[in-house]
């Protein structure tokens, strides 16, 4: 069951390990790379769940290691929360040769990645990813992150890790909301790449999310080689790899216009994405209806939100979403930036759709 993905770039390539029960063999795993102290960085509610069986595990390979455990909260992901990070991390006593490893989700994931990147002008690093979302998307390709006042994820650097362990056994002590939220990233890759994937996961989908570890773990593990293949082919997004946003144009407008609450996680705005670009497709006559229709049945099959109706509470303005979509980081001279789709599996990039389009479908 165990799948072993490359990540092809030359001297900064790695692997990642995709398999239920590889926590335990993260000494062996890591061991190669490992060298004086690891600081193994993750948060509270990680922490209470995953910290110590990973520390035996390193612990038994002799690894020396030392943890770091940080507030739970997107709040973490701050300059406050770097400062916090990179002093623990000085003084833990991790050398220039050493690595550090972030075990939890995206938000560890993407603070370690870098600290890693700035603690003495770069220090390797090992991704155990223990959300789904982590696991598929945000622990392999390098990017990493912290938020601003100005935005989400506006201050970072690309810094490849050297390794990425993905447990999927873990993602069985997930909240079933926070597993449906990250599959909507593994969805995302067959909308918007392999119309076969997208099949395999009408008919799996269930299977996976019901805790089947076998079909998770194919469903990991062909996620992350779409996404390992892209990375490789354009590692700082001068082309192909910004399709990985697909429905986050949508998506991020309607994480800010709900205040970045509990009433839209990001998954769920990427849910809601997927589909309206799937429909703001069709309405400029690239897709056939059909698509758009097999797109919105299967997220909403799984328990996904697929349209804003969904999202809890004050429906957000139309006119508010779209000025969110005017202040994304992608958009140009206020120029909107979409991922649309000619049909399930093949999508491209587009700054050519008029806000009047954006406004009548977010209004229909
Ligand atoms: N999450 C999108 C990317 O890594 O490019």
């Amino acid at each position: 069951m165990s799948k072993t993905i490359p990540v092809a770039l030359g001297e900064r390539s790695y692997n990642i390990h995709v398999a239920p029960g590889l926590l335990a063999h993260a000494g062996a795993l890591v061991k190669p790379f490992a060298s004086g102290v690891v600081p193994v960085v993750t948060d509270d509610e990680v922490a209470r769940l995953h910290l110590q069986f990973l520390l035996a595990a390193l612990r038994h390979e002799k690894i020396e290691v030392q943890p770091i455990t940080l507030p739970t909260g997107e709040s973490t992901k701050s300059f406050a929360g770097l400062e916090r990070l990179v002093s623990a991390l000085i003084a833990s006593g991790v050398d220039r040769g050493g690595m550090i490893i972030a075990l939890g989700g995206g938000v560890v994931g993407d603070l370690v990645g870098f600290a890693a990147g700035i603690v003495k002008r770069g220090i390797d690093y090992v991704q155990v990813p223990t959300t789904l979302l982590a696991q598929v998307d945000s622990s392999v390709g390098g990017k990493t992150a912290i938020n601003v006042a100005e935005g989400k994820n506006l201050v970072g650097l690309f810094h490849q890790p050297k390794l990425v362990i993905a447990d999927t056994a873990l993602l069985k002590s997930l909240p079933k909301r926070q597993l449906l939220a990250g599959y909507a990233e593994v969805a995302k890759y067959g909308a918007l790449g392999d119309a076969e994937f997208f099949s395999w996961l009408e008919q799996h989908g269930n299977a996976a999310l019901s805790g089947d570890d076998a079909t998770m773990t194919s469903a990991v593990a062909h996620s992350c080689r779409m996404k390992a293949d892209i990375v490789a082919r354009d590692e700082r997004e001068g082309g192909e790899r910004a399709l990985l946003n697909l429905g986050h144009t949508f998506g991020h407008a309607l994480e800010a216009a709900t205040g970045y609450s509990d009433r839209l996680l990001h998954g769920e705005g990427v849910s809601i994405g997927m589909t309206l670009a799937f429909e703001l497709s069709v309405r400029l006559g690239h897709c056939d209806a059909p698509s758009a229709r097999r797109i919105r049945a299967h997220l909403e099959s799984v328990g996904l939100p697929v349209s804003i109706a969904q999202i809890p509470g004050e429906r957000p303005d139309a006119k508010i979403v779209l000025a969110h979509m005017e202040h994304d980081k992608k958009a140009r001279n206020g120029r909107l930036t979409f991922v649309l789709a000619r049909q399930i599996g093949e999508s491209f990039f587009t700054r050519d759709v008029s806000k009047q389009a954006v406004l009548e479908l977010l209004a229909a």
